[in-house]
């Protein structure tokens, strides 16, 4: 074979000395997780992880439910349950559903563990003592009809911006961008629809993201974002950085550790990403690892961090900046990978209206792996992605079941009929045989390219195209035809179309676990591992190894 790639030779393949962390934004125990959730956030991130796990990289992959925040206080209100109770209910929930989903997370955590209020309170406590907390009192918007303080994401109007009449206190849904309550047109209460606010006085503290800016010019000088996250970025660092509240008037969330500020808590905005460093610290903890080796910038650990577009200032500019100004040597974010939304049926996904599948639904209607596949193959990287039922099925129908299906039990079931249930004896590979294996290299060296450069739809392109060229393969030399007459031919063929599905096994595990450990018992009496090589190796299934017929592998959508 012509190509000598090594792992050394693909543009952004992190050294193998490295640590992989990765981390999924943090989801809201607020309802369940539709099919958005999973294509633009857990799926990419498990897809990732599980490539560089097989590559033989020392991997933790994070995530945790984002606990606090006023919208979860909200639901539990409206569902009648204690906020304990109600976040416990939607934590359980999204374990499951993640489970059933193979995302394979080394730990799935919570903001609301004792190691996540310690780190906050002593980042905070270091921002304060190095002059980057201000106090301040400000005016807020009250609801005597709901008898409370209304923050941000509580309070709706008109956008200031682009006019869209529902834009959150936050942020506009519509054009992105971040407000405050005070900028909002005719604002009212979304907890009761009570227009009568009233701006009353509080006291909070302020993150100083001003004076942050040359730290923060000075980590971003040398980091290589994506284009959206290049382009956000940009914007930002080009305005003022304004002053930003970092504190609420709630009893749910991490307390404030300073004094007159008893009844407060942080922000969920805060200590949410604080909790990336804090659930890691966990789980090196569980294990028994020294978490500074991963938690702490000593250039061994490369960060990886996956979330909607919608996450990415948060991930790129506020909290780097809380990190840089704690001066404790955190470690920062390397990569962003940022992704756009899933739409259903040309609509938003929408909790509210009705639009969209929720996981737990989605999983009793369709296996596991043809909702990663169809999502990963259609990631929304580049743009978003509109999910319609009629071509979900008629993708799984096409690549699943007719090239890759099909490809599998034609090869076992011939085999097994002509030579046994044994892998067959090749003899002398011709020309073509050797053109067809730099050509299978040849896709295998883009696989891991796409892979290490996070270019998830086309790593997953290149995965079909394996079967794609396993099918072409076995089709052109139609070894059907010369079997009474050329047993030995015949043999090599299947014995190529052997190594081929070891293969298909090993690089289709991180995007479909599931069909992969179904090959994996292909040969029964074998115990392989799932290393995905460098190079198509033509010794990796033993000849003469008894395997069984695999048929069946998906289900036909109807
Ligand atoms: O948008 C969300 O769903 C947030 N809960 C994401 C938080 S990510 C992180 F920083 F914690
Ligand atoms: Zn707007």
């Amino acid at each position: 074979m012509k190509n000598n790639n090594s792992i050394s030779n693909f543009k952004d393949a992190p050294s193998k000395s490295k640590k992989i962390l990765t981390t999924s934004a943090l989801p809201y125990v607020n309802g369940l997780q539709h099919l958005g959730h999973l294509a633009g956030n857990n799926l990419p991130t498990d897809l990732y992880s599980r490539f560089l796990r097989q590559k033989g990289y020392e991997v933790l992959s994070v995530c945790g439910a984002d606990m606090h925040g006023a919208a979860i206080e909200i639901g539990a209100e409206k569902e009648g349950l204690s906020v304990l109770d109600y976040s416990e209910k939607y934590f359980k929930k999204i374990i499951s559903v993640y489970k059933k989903f193979n995302i394979s997370y080394d730990i799935f955590s919570k903001t609301s563990i004792k190691e996540n209020f310690e780190l906050t309170q002593e980042i905070a406590k270091r921002l304060l003592e190095n002059g980057f907390l201000v106090e301040k009192t400000i005016e807020m918007f009250f609801s005597k009809v709901d008898n409370r303080f209304l923050m941000d994401r509580l309070i709706e109007g008109v956008c200031p911006f682009c006019d869209f009449s529902n834009a959150r206190g936050d942020q506009c849904d519509k054009c992105g961008e971040l407000l405050t309550p005070q900028e909002l047109k005719n604002p009212f209460s979304k907890i009761s629809g009570d227009k009568n606010l009233e701006l009353k006085k509080t006291r909070h503290l302020f993150l100083q993201l001003g004076k942050l800016k040359p730290k923060l010019e000075e980590w971003l000088a040398n980091k290589r974002w994506d284009n959206t996250t290049a382009g956000i970025v940009k914007k930002w660092m080009k305005v003022e950085l304004k002053d930003r509240c970092i504190t609420r008037d709630l009893e749910w969330g991490v307390p404030v550790p300073f004094p007159n500020f008893e009844n407060k808590v942080f922000y969920v905005w805060f200590d949410a990403p604080i909790a990336y460093l804090a659930m890691t610290k966990k789980l090196c903890l569980d294990r028994n690892i020294d978490p500074n080796e991963w938690i702490k910038d000593n250039n061994s650990t490369m960060w990886t961090q996956f979330m909607g577009k919608d996450n990415i200032v948060f991930h790129s500019i506020i909290f780097p900046a809380i990190l840089l100004g704690a001066d404790q040597n955190w470690k920062l974010v390397d990569t962003i990978k940022g992704l756009n939304f899933l739409n259903f049926e040309g609509e938003k996904f929408s909790k509210s209206n009705n639009v969209g599948i929720y996981l737990e639904d989605a999983i009793k209607l369709y296996q596991s792996d043809m909702l990663r596949y169809y999502l990963i193959i259609n990631s929304p990287e580049t743009a978003d992605f509109n999910f319609k039922v009629e071509l979900f099925k008629d993708t799984i129908n096409k690549d699943l079941n007719n090239t890759l299906g099909n490809f599998v039990s034609r090869v076992t079931k011939f085999t097994a009929k002509y030579f046994d249930d044994n892998v067959p004896v090749p003899c002398q590979f011709t020309q073509e045989d050797v053109s067809f294996f730099d050509n299978i290299q040849s896709i295998l060296d883009d696989y891991h390219r796409n892979m290490f450069s996070l270019n998830i739809k086309k790593s997953a392109e290149n995965v079909r195209s394996l079967w794609i060229q396993g099918n072409k393969f076995i089709t052109d030399n139609e070894p059907w035809k010369i079997v009474k007459n050329d047993r030995e031919r015949t043999a090599t063929i299947l014995f190529i179309c052997f190594q081929l599905i070891d293969l298909f096994r090993r690089t289709m595990k991180p995007l479909i676990p599931d069909t992969a450990d179904k090959l994996s018992k292909m040969t029964p009496d074998l115990k392989l591992d799932d290393v995905i090589p460098d190079r198509f190796d033509l010794a990796v299934l033993p000849k003469g190894e008894k395997f069984s017929i695999i048929d069946n592998l998906f289900e036909k959508l109807e």
